[in-house]
């Protein structure tokens, strides 16, 4: 048994009045440092997408903050901060169990993301993009999700501001997690299957291939911009990918900083799943900044399933955010946008491209490392965790588990005591099937 010891907290919270008032935008300092990303390009001109084309896609203050490149803090509407309070600060603990266990000398720490009832992160944005449409006067919204997670969350979101949302949810998720349907649905939103025949491009896609379609992450994006720019007063609102989205989840790095700070550490290594960026980009934010300004130099390390290799794998470029071409395209690693990843059970992790602000940043080197690790391993981390820490992860969060664990036995062979920072998204209560199949040694491994 574990003991864990008496005069160090084995989890922090920090105060209400200590949650960070202000999102951090790193793409200002990575300005500074003439690390510029470049724009978004409109398919039909092949020119930088301006703000007026942007705002008939997202809503005008989200397509405002997509194109920032220079504030480098924005403040956090009170309604937002309100609705944060609900569920955060969320806690950052040291995993003792984890660490015993393993019988390592680092200090493991993970980010907590997952006690909220979308089970992850994704409220984060969420909410604030809800905040942002009922400001704006928008009354329907559109999005995609893989996992479930993110349409939770949206459906949270849109269920506390009485907005109208539909949900293009990828098929091969649907059928693994019915009841993440019905969690939607109980918040008001209307889940359909993508692809679906309710938009062009669904219909195209079914057509190609109608007995065996999985669906992707892409397709389903493709489908809920082409709702939303076709429908009155709506827009189409993502999960993760974008630059907006990163900077909402950047509370995860400046509260684990914080929290941080009352352990008195700072993390030699910071690790995070990578779907479409947005955790890791976070949970890197305001430590990021930090590097760029040449303050500390912690080693950042980026992990993804070997199933959906965007940045082991793919190539630096301008491609399509979705299957369908209906999106501006982003300069990113992607595996091409009409790339089907195998239907495995980390489904926020099966998209072919990458936050460009990730790509931007593993480019030219202040990503340290981006890892992919395959299925099987990532499950077989996970009940260590879980048999360890109690919590059971997604697998989405497995991933930074895995990785977090082989680093800890790393030091273990160099007697180091690096501290580990990691991200815990969210909770696996909904990947029971994936679990199950694991369980019963019967899982692939891609
Ligand atoms: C629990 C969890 N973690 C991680 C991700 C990956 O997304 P991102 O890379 O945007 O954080 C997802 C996406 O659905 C998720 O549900």
């Amino acid at each position: 048994m574990v003991t864990i010891p008496k005069n160090i907290p084995y989890k922090t919270y920090l105060k209400e009045e200590e949650m960070p008032k202000t999102w951090y935008n790193v793409r200002a300092d990575m300005a500074k440092k003439g690390i510029d990303i470049n724009p978004l390009l409109n398919p039909g001109t092949m020119q930088p997408v301006t703000l007026d084309e942007l705002s008939h896609i997202f809503c005008y203050e989200l397509s405002k903050q997509e194109l920032d490149n220079t504030n480098q803090f924005i403040e956090i509407p009170k309604t937002v901060l309100d609705f944060y309070r609900m569920y955060r600060p969320a806690p950052l603990v040291r995993a003792y169990c984890l660490e015993k266990l393993l019988d390592t000398p680092a200090h493991i720490y993970y980010k907590f993301e997952g006690n909220n009832t979308s089970g992850s992160h994704k409220l984060n944005s969420a909410i604030a993009q809800a905040y942002y449409a009922k400001e704006q006067g928008i009354t329907n919204i559109t999005t995609e999700t893989g996992a479930g997670q993110w349409g939770t969350a949206l459906s949270m979101a849109c269920g506390y501001f009485g907005l109208d949302l539909t949900v293009y949810m990828v098929r091969c998720s649907a059928q693994q997690k019915p009841q993440r349907k019905t969690i939607m649905e109980t918040y008001g939103a209307k889940v359909i299957e993508s692809p679906s025949e309710t938009t062009n491009v669904g219909k195209a896609m079914l057509a190609a291939s109608p007995d065996n379609y999985t669906g992707s992450l892409g397709t389903a994006i493709s489908e809920a911009v082409e709702v939303a720019v076709t429908q009155p007063n709506t827009r189409y609102q993502l999960g993760s990918v974008l630059n907006q989205v990163l900077l909402h989840q950047t509370i995860i790095g400046a509260e684990s900083k914080a929290a941080l700070e009352e352990y008195d550490e700072y993390p030699d290594e910071i690790i995070g799943c990578i779907g479409g960026g947005s955790n890791f980009g976070g949970l890197i934010g305001v430590f990021m900044k930090d590097k760029l300004e040449g303050k500390a130099n912690p080693h950042f390390i980026a992990v993804e399933p070997e199933s959906c290799p965007s940045v082991t794998k793919g190539e630096f470029r301008y491609d399509f955010c979705d299957t369908g071409k209906v999106t501006p395209l982003a300069e990113m690693y992607t595996l091409g946008y009409d790339f089907m990843p195998a239907p495995t059970h980390a489904g926020g992790l099966r998209y072919h491209g990458m936050s460009p602000i990730i790509s931007k940043l593993y480019k030219e080197g202040y990503i340290d490392e981006a890892r992919a690790v395959n299925q099987v391993d990532v499950f077989a981390a996970a009940e260590q965790f879980c048999r360890s820490e109690g919590i059971l992860p997604a697998p989405e969060s497995s991933h930074a588990i895995k990785a977090a664990i082989d680093e800890a036995l790393k030091c273990k062979e160099t007697v180091e005591s690096k501290v580990i920072l990691f991200g815990l998204t969210g909770t696996g209560y909904f990947d029971l099937y994936a679990y199950d199949k694991f369980n019963k040694g019967i899982l692939a491994n891609s």
